[in-house]
């Protein structure tokens, strides 16, 4: 099969064939699914020409010096130092070379989560990828607790954890909080914004400090190219990837059966009901991501068969 064949599947043309309705519900059935192992296979190929989670995750120590200077990808004119500490986290090799798993969540943050009851589903999952180090305490019935994969943009503590530099509680909340991932993956894109560099060297710090066994991992400058390149060839108007669609990504490289929950980026769902933006109601400023046309690329592969977009409330 030709990539042009491949990329074909899912170019513009066909998503907008498909009819979304102002609130955004799926039209396709999400009970007795069923997935299509070739369209499963066709989505992890095409991904995978663009980004191999073997050697495209994570920056690994053969690859940095101790004091190396890296450039930020969007501010090209400043640096991140690799200190001591981020050193000593930075994995000897991807945490996860070599895996696969038969089923994964991926747990988007939109409030259609809010009342949905999908934890235990979500839990039942082999492996979950969380966005943002999103809440789970408060929320257990709706979202699960297991956490293999966690992501953290460093915009996470001005947002979440404002003051926690100099307040004691606010600190302790954030260590809290990064416990939860155990001894998982906890990845941070830290080559991006050069804003966030203060952050990404005080998560570094707590790891560190508390002895949290959390293994590390962090995106290499060209991660947002790769991911860019991925939705641009399929026709996708997407500005910066989002956080979702990026662990999707990973997922399908991955995964045989992926389940992608919490993605929704509709105010309101068939009912008319108002959903909040996070279901955590943190007030993070609206992204510059594309999230509708990225929904529309994950009803196509819904009704593909390659993943389900689990919007409805769990049984
Ligand atoms: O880092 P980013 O702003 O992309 O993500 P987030 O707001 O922490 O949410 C995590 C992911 O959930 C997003 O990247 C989207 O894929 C998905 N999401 C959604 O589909 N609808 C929403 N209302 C919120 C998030």
């Amino acid at each position: 099969e030709t990539t042009d064949s491949i990329l074909d599947h899912f170019n513009m043309e066909r998503i907008h064939q498909i009819r979304i309705n102002s609130t955004g519900t799926t039209e396709a059935p999400q009970v007795n699914f069923k997935f299509n192992t070739s369209e499963v296979e066709r989505l992890r190929k095409w991904v995978m020409t663009y980004f191999n989670p073997d050697t495209d995750l994570t920056v690994i120590k053969s690859q940095v010096q101790l004091g190396q200077l890296i450039r930020y990808e969007v501010s090209p004119k400043e640096y991140a130092n690799i200190t001591e500490n981020f050193f000593r986290l930075i994995p000897e090799s991807s945490p996860l070379l070599g895996k696969h798993f038969r089923s994964c969540a991926v747990v988007g943050n939109s409030g259609i989560l809010l009342g949905s009851r999908c934890g235990p589903q979500i839990d039942s999952a082999d492996f979950v990828f969380r966005c943002n180090l999103a809440a789970i305490e408060g929320f257990v019935n709706d979202v699960g607790t297991k956490s293999n994969f966690t992501t953290m943009n460093p915009s996470v503590l001005p947002h979440d954890y404002k003051g926690c530099f100099e307040n004691i509680s606010i600190r302790e909340k954030f260590v809290k909080r990064l416990r939860l991932i155990h001894d998982q993956i906890l990845h941070i894109p830290a080559f991006v914004i050069v804003n966030g560099r203060r952050d990404v060297e005080f998560t570094n710090a707590m790891i560190v400090e508390h002895h949290l066994p959390i293994k590390a991992s962090y995106a290499p400058v060209e991660t947002t190219k790769r991911m860019k390149a991925l939705w641009k060839d399929a026709d996708f108007k997407t500005k910066w990837p989002s956080t979702g669609s990026i662990m999707s990504a990973l997922a399908a490289c991955v995964c045989d059966q992926i389940h992608l929950y919490g993605f929704y980026p509709f105010g309101m769902d068939k009912d008319g009901r108002e959903i909040e933006y996070h279901y955590y109601g943190s007030a993070r400023n609206l992204p510059s991501h594309n999230m509708t046309e990225e929904y529309r690329a994950f009803q196509t592969l819904h009704q593909r068969k390659a993943l389900v977009l689990h919007t409805e409330p769990c049984n």
